[in-house]
């Protein structure tokens, strides 16, 4: 990756130029915001001639004199109050294509010291319809997790699906009163919800079925048998649906480890808390109280309520030091909405008390909004479905491919699942995590703009290109990146390192979906000024290794997102 190089050959340059450095100053190189001066930039010297108080071109050369880059650059350029601008030589670019060309990586280098990272994602609630809210964190989280493995950590992923909790006191009442067995084989999810919200219903207006729900939930959590053979039917359902949803989508855990599977662990857990004096009872209940943080001071964290009820936090903090213990976890990234951050917050505190080490960072998003800019909504008002979604994105994108030729009706139904797939998912992964998006078919499955269906069609572009090509024409390393056009796409895809390495640094997918939108820009702008298949000798060469490693750059890029590609649409 040329910036890490760039900035190892920057440090080396102000080492033998004798300057001495002061603390926490660390002097990087980034790419360069404006092209016009060069391919990747620094301002160290300015930032450090300011320190310094000295003049600061006088310091850039200072350091260009040590700087050793021949090898990487054409051209080094001290410009303004004394920006340092380097130029990249099209050896070092044309060395670069044909390694990730070459290369499983395509281009994009390991991390130097790989973590084990355990992601917590989707985690959807038993019972309750997963809707298009849990597609942010299904989405989120599993191109995180793709892309912490392409830089070479060790990545689990867990999903820690909500199979415990008050929903089954309805849910066991439900069952033996008005469930349909049909309906529960035809669909389960859908015949637990409705049943969990007709109880539901009852109980805001009969307090005697509300004790009942109760009582139920009791039986279970005291191992009642019957009630525990129920709540496991309910599981298994469940998952088994889910798991169709996540084959559709894509998306693979490691584990499954919901919360039940944590229920054994959690008396002797606070009952360690609270003899370490790290929880204190208070008024019947057991928390931990964060004194010393001010925000937290008025907010502790609840770990059994004073009925012996253990919560979401205790089963959280079991779940911690399982991931520690058998999993060795490093870190740990929660992908969960941003109205949990209290919860975030008292969790990482209490683990921060235990003395424990691992990094653990909540990994927050806003709301999917509908049209109209209000929370996004089914026509009678209910929270949409996911499965809906997903049918309906296939759906509409049938109807963007029907009218292509030369596909069988198959071809069409499975080009036509990536692309609605991909366009939902593409939808979610362009915009900043923290943004409150709308939701808009018609702009999610526009084959122009920043979208899924462009990203696609410009993969089919550099593909169809080699349909065209006569047989047996082998791509050579003799390449001669010439024209701007040329220079300026070889850069782009060169930069597949950074902009895969980048959406780590603040957990933001959307890095990389820009990247891949400006990539595919570029490559347009390639192909319009650069005839390819009319060119001749060492020229075409170039040429179609360029479109090869497009080919190949927008394949795995739209990858890391989950989205899969096709060879024709
Ligand atoms: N099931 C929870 C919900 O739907 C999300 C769980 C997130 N993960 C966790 N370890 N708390 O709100």
């Amino acid at each position: 990756m040329f910036r890490t190089v760039l900035t190892d050959r920057l440090q080396s340059a102000f080492t033998s130029a004798g300057i001495l450095l002061p603390e926490g100053f660390v002097p990087t190189v980034g790419i360069a915001s404006d092209t016009r001066f060069g391919d990747y930039q620094s301002n160290a010297a300015m930032t450090l001639a300011k320190q310094l108080k000295t003049n600061p071109r006088a310091l850039a050369q200072q350091i260009v004199d040590k700087l050793e880059v021949s090898d990487l650059c054409e051209k080094v350029s001290i410009d303004g109050p004394g920006f340092l601008n380097f130029t990249l030589g099209g050896k070092a670019l044309a060395q670069h294509l044909s390694l990730i060309l070459k290369d499983d990586q395509a281009g994009v280098p390991k991390v130097s010291a790989p973590k084990r990272i355990v992601v917590d994602f989707s985690a959807p609630n038993i019972a309750k319809p997963m809707h298009v809210g849990h597609i942010r964190s299904t989405f989120i989280g599993d191109c995180l997790a793709r892309v912490a493995r392409l830089v070479g950590h060790t990545v689990i992923t867990d999903n820690h699906i909500g199979d415990w909790g008050t929903q089954f006191g309805m849910i066991l009442h439900g069952w033996k009163t008005i469930l349909d067995h049909a309906a529960l084989e035809k669909d389960p999810i859908q015949e637990l919800v409705r049943v969990y919200k007709a109880i539901n219903a009852e109980t805001k207006t009969d307090p005697a079925v509300l004790d009942t729900c109760r009582q139920e939930l009791v039986k279970l959590q005291q191992g009642n048998a019957n009630n525990l053979e129920i709540w496991k039917q309910c599981v298994a359902l469940s998952l088994d649906q889910l798991q169709t949803i996540y084959g559709k989508l894509d998306v693979h855990f490691d584990h499954y480890l919901g919360e039940s599977y944590y229920n054994d662990k959690l008396a002797p857990l606070v009952e360690s808390l609270q003899s370490s004096g790290i929880a204190e009872l208070s008024e019947g209940a057991i928390c931990v109280f964060f004194r010393e943080v001010p925000e937290l001071a008025e907010k502790p964290c609840l770990i059994r309520k004073s009925d012996g009820g253990f919560l979401y936090a205790t089963t959280d903090l079991a779940t911690i030091d399982y991931r520690i213990q058998e999993w060795q976890a490093d870190e740990i990234w929660y992908v969960v909405g941003a109205p949990q951050e209290l919860h975030f917050r008292q969790l990482f505190q209490v683990s921060k008390k235990r003395g424990q080490t691992v990094a653990m960072q909540h990994v927050a998003f806003g709301s999917i909004l509908g049209q109209d800019g209000k929370m996004f909504k089914t026509r009678s008002g209910e929270s949409v479905g996911l499965i809906e979604v997903l049918d309906e994105a296939c759906e509409r994108a049938r109807a963007v491919v029907e009218e292509r030729e030369g596909l069988t009706n198959d071809e069409k139904d499975q080009i036509a699942t990536i692309i609605g797939i991909g366009a939902v998912k593409y939808a979610e992964l362009s915009q900043h995590r923290m943004t409150d998006y709308k939701f808009s078919w018609d702009k999610m499955l526009a084959l122009q703009g920043n979208t899924a269906p462009y990203l696609i069609n410009a993969y089919v572009r550099t593909r169809s290109i080699f349909r065209k090509l006569e047989d047996n024409v082998e791509l050579t390393q003799e390449l001669v990146i010439s024209e701007p056009a040329e220079r300026a796409l070889a850069m782009k895809l060169a930069q597949f390192a950074e902009a895969s390495h980048d959406v780590l640094a603040d957990h933001r997918p959307n890095l990389l979906a820009s990247y891949l939108y400006e990539l595919a820009d570029t490559y347009h702008s390639f192909y319009e000024a650069c005839p390819v298949l009319r060119a001749e000798g060492a020229v075409r060469n170039t040429r179609l290794t360029l479109c090869q490693t497009t080919s190949k750059v927008l394949k795995t890029g739209l990858g890391l997102l989950g989205i899969r590609t096709t060879e024709r649409m």
